[in-house]
Parts: C-alpha cells; sequence; structure tokens
C-alpha cells in the first residue's frame, strides 16, 4: 500500500477501506507516514468527508493506536459523558456526583481547558490539595468506594488522537465532522464506559456553529457508538451564552456546589437534571426518564448529591475551603450596562476569550492559569436590565484591565424590546 495513492483515492472523493484507514493511522504514529502527507489528506477528508463506515474504521484505528482501559473490575454499568467545550459549562461537576449519588458508577477522564473553553481537570485542580493524577488501581478502587473518580487522561490514550489533532489544528482541518467525530469517539471508546452522553454544544462559544452541522456530528458519533455495542444519546444544546453564571476555575466551583445543594442557575440545573436522567437510565437505575429525573431531584434535595462531592474531592486528598473564603482576588470590579432595556445577546466566545486573558485560561497549552479570576454574570439573554446596573463582576488580579472591561461590556446586546430566553436543549439524538 502507498500513501499516495490513499490521498489520491480521498481527493477524489472515494471511501477508504478499513485497510487502508488503518495502513494511515499505524504509519503516521510510528512516524513513516510524514506530516505532509498526512496533511493532504486530512485536507482531502475536510473537502470529501467520510461516510460512517470510514468515520467508524478511523475512530478503531485511532483507539487501538493506544490502550484501551479496562474498567471491568467495576461492578455494575459503567457511565461517561462528554461535551465537546463550552463557556462556564462546569457540567462535570455536579453531573458526576449526582449520579454517583443516585448507583450509577463514573469513571471519568477529563481533560484541560485551552482558548476560550475551560477545562474539567483546572477546575478541581482549583482546590487545594486535589490531585487528577490517579494510578489505574486507584481509579478503579475509589470507583467501586464512592462511584466516582475523576482523573486526567494519559498519553497512552489514543495517541494518534494527540498527534493528529496538533496536526489538524495548524492545518486548518479541526472543524470536518468525521474527524471530529472519530477524535472524541476514539478516546470516549477508549475511556472503557458502557453508556455516554455526549453534549454537543452549538453557538458562538462552540465548535459546531449550526444546527445541522450539530445534528450530523451527533448522528455519525451515536452511530459510532452503537458499533462499538454502547448506549450513546447526544445532546444539543446551546452555547450562545455562557452556562450558568460563572466563568473561572474556583468561581465554577462554586457555582457546581450550589447546585448540587439545589441553589444552582436553572440553566445548569436543568442540564444536569436531564443529561443525568438519561445516564441513570442507561445504567439501569430507573425504568424510564421520568423516574430517573425524581431520583435525581431526590439526591439534590437530601444533600446526598452535595455530600458525594465532598467525598469525592476527599478521595484525591483536596479539602475544599468554606466557600467565603476560596477565591483570593484583589479586586472585583462590575461591569454596568450603559442602557435600559433586555439583554438580546451575550456573546460566549467573548466571555470566554476574556476570562482567558484575565489568567482563567491558557492561550497556548504551557501558560499557567490563576485558579482565582473570572467574571461572574449578574444577567443573561432574556433578562431585564436598568442602566446603570450591574451586567457581570470581574474577579482580577490584575491592574489596567480597561480594555478588558469594554470587551465585556461589548459582549452584552441590550434592546428596548422584549426578548425571550433561549432554549437551552435544542434536541435530543438516541
Ligand atoms: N474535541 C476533540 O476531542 N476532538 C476534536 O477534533 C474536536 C473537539
Amino acid at each position: 500500500m502507498r500513501m499516495v495513492d490513499i490521498i489520491e483515492k480521498k481527493r477524489d472523493n472515494h471511501a477508504l477501506s478499513k485497510e487502508e484507514i488503518e495502513f494511515f493511522v499505524e504509519g503516521y504514529v510510528k512516524g513513516e507516514i510524514p506530516d505532509y502527507q498526512a496533511s493532504s489528506l486530512m485536507m482531502a477528508v475536510y473537502f470529501n468527508s467520510m461516510d460512517d463506515d470510514e468515520a467508524t474504521h478511523l475512530t478503531e484505528a485511532v483507539l487501538n493506536s493506544g490502550d484501551i482501559i479496562d474498567l471491568s473490575a467495576i461492578q455494575g454499568i459503567k457511565v461517561d459523558k462528554h461535551s465537546t467545550g463550552g463557556v462556564g459549562d462546569k457540567t462535570t461537576l455536579v453531573l458526576g456526583p449526582l449520579v454517583a449519588a443516585a448507583g450509577a458508577k463514573v469513571a471519568k477522564l477529563s481533560g484541560r481547558g485551552l482558548g476560550h473553553t475551560g477545562g474539567t481537570l483546572d477546575k478541581l485542580e482549583s482546590i487545594p490539595g486535589l490531585s487528577v493524577s490517579l494510578s489505574n488501581e486507584q481509579f478503579i478502587e475509589q470507583v467501586n468506594d464512592i462511584n466516582i473518580s475523576i482523573a486526567g487522561q494519559t498519553a497512552s490514550l489514543a495517541p494518534a488522537d494527540k498527534k493528529l489533532y496538533a496536526l489538524r489544528d495548524v492545518t486548518g482541518t479541526v472543524p470536518s465532522i468525521p474527524l471530529i467525530a472519530a477524535s472524541i469517539m476514539s478516546k470516549k471508546l477508549a475511556s472503557g464506559s458502557d453508556a455516554i452522553v455526549l453534549d454537543v454544544k452549538i453557538g458562538e462559544g462552540a465548535f459546531m456553529k449550526t444546527l445541522d452541522d450539530a445534528r450530523e456530528l451527533s448522528r455519525i458519533m451515536v452511530k459510532i457508538g452503537r458499533n462499538f455495542g454502547k448506549r450513546v444519546t447526544a445532546f444539543i444544546t446551546d452555547m450562545s451564552q455562557p452556562l450558568g453564571y460563572a466563568v473561572g476555575n474556583r468561581l465554577e466551583v462554586i457555582e457546581a456546589v450550589q447546585t448540587l445543594q439545589g441553589n444552582g442557575p436553572a440553566d445548569l440545573e436543568r442540564l444536569c437534571t436531564e443529561i443525568g436522567s438519561y445516564l441513570v437510565r442507561d445504567a439501569e437505575l430507573a425504568d424510564s426518564s421520568d423516574a430517573a429525573r425524581e431520583l435525581l431531584k431526590e439526591k439534590v434535595s437530601n444533600l446526598e448529591a452535595s455530600d458525594r462531592f465532598k467525598q469525592l474531592i476527599k478521595a484525591q486528598g483536596g479539602e475544599l475551603p468554606d466557600l467565603n473564603d476560596f477565591v483570593d482576588v484583589k479586586g472585583i470590579v462590575s461591569v454596568k450596562s450603559e442602557s435600559e432595556g433586555y439583554v438580546k445577546r451575550l456573546d460566549a466566545l467573548s466571555i470566554g476569550l476574556s476570562a482567558m486573558r484575565l489568567g482563567a485560561g491558557r492561550s497556548t497549552k504551557d501558560d499557567d492559569i490563576d485558579p482565582n479570576v473570572g467574571i461572574v454574570l449578574n444577567k443573561k439573554v432574556g433578562d431585564k436590565v436598568a442602566k446603570g446596573e450591574e451586567l457581570a463582576y470581574v474577579y482580577t488580579n490584575k491592574e489596567g484591565i480597561d480594555d478588558e472591561l469594554k470587551t465585556i461590556l461589548d459582549a452584552f446586546e441590550i434592546t428596548g424590546e422584549h426578548v425571550e430566553k433561549p432554549p437551552l436543549i435544542l434536541e435530543i439524538v438516541e
């Protein structure tokens, strides 16, 4: 087999065989296929796409490039959740302990934030002492003890994806639906869970900008998962504005705790209950999504969900300080509305990038982050605002942030007409 023939086949819009896809992935990981040929193939896929079989073969080849986590030592159905990334997305911090309290087994491998999107590991590591580097034994033992572990992905998990993603990132080939689907699903399948809910974000702050693209990505990922015998559901959810009010690591941990105690923002609470109800149903802990939803509400009201978060923190070596003393910043500056009306638009991408520049995120993967800083929104789309009323509070350790405050103000569009709150869950693909 020759790589140039594979490139030409895809360039001419033909489907690649399983063997051809394996030849490419194996050769690329071993360094036998150079970057210029791999990038040429990625660009051909970007333009001519892949059918479901090709996307499945690519997923399998990437999955087989590394370790597949063996969770067979954990009794019961293992559940997982993946978000395509967003701003203020602290869903895992809420959902994990919530479904674990309901009896589901959550063996979760998470990632770090990059650019405008945050990462679960950074949020967890903002808790003093907490470690996300667990050995395989610790990881499994902890799930057997308290139903939940959250650890960092190791380099041995789908290494082909790491290499391919780095190449796609610098060759303009990230936004290809089959490539995104194979990238996400190879890592999810390597993580070893039985039931997976995918949260496909759509909007300014997300990879997918249109509903049609989000639907197609969801459909392919569900299909790939089913081809591997997993229970997979995809939620398509709004990311045109941040999720919840808090953006920034410790600020998001506080909001997650409040949500687990039943005092969180309505959108975050709803998303966690809905995704959670599918996970609990798929884990066969309830007969229907309705029964699952009731079970989850009970776990919040009897404080078992928030207790489970505390157990998770303790098991991983952390200690959550009093929430009033958790965030330590030099200043909290408010951004005030210059007009009255209703919030029509709140640009998630812009808020995410501002939070990153304040120090809450990374612009390159080696940047350090400041766990204390971030933005707490006071208004969201559909809310009424008076002139001079606070739109957001900026938690900062930096001086001279006037430009940033202006950017945050500009992220809000205020209109004189009444605005409906946008729907949060747009579709569920099963
Ligand atoms: N997230 C991933 O893990 N991979 C992609 O290709 C895009 C988003």
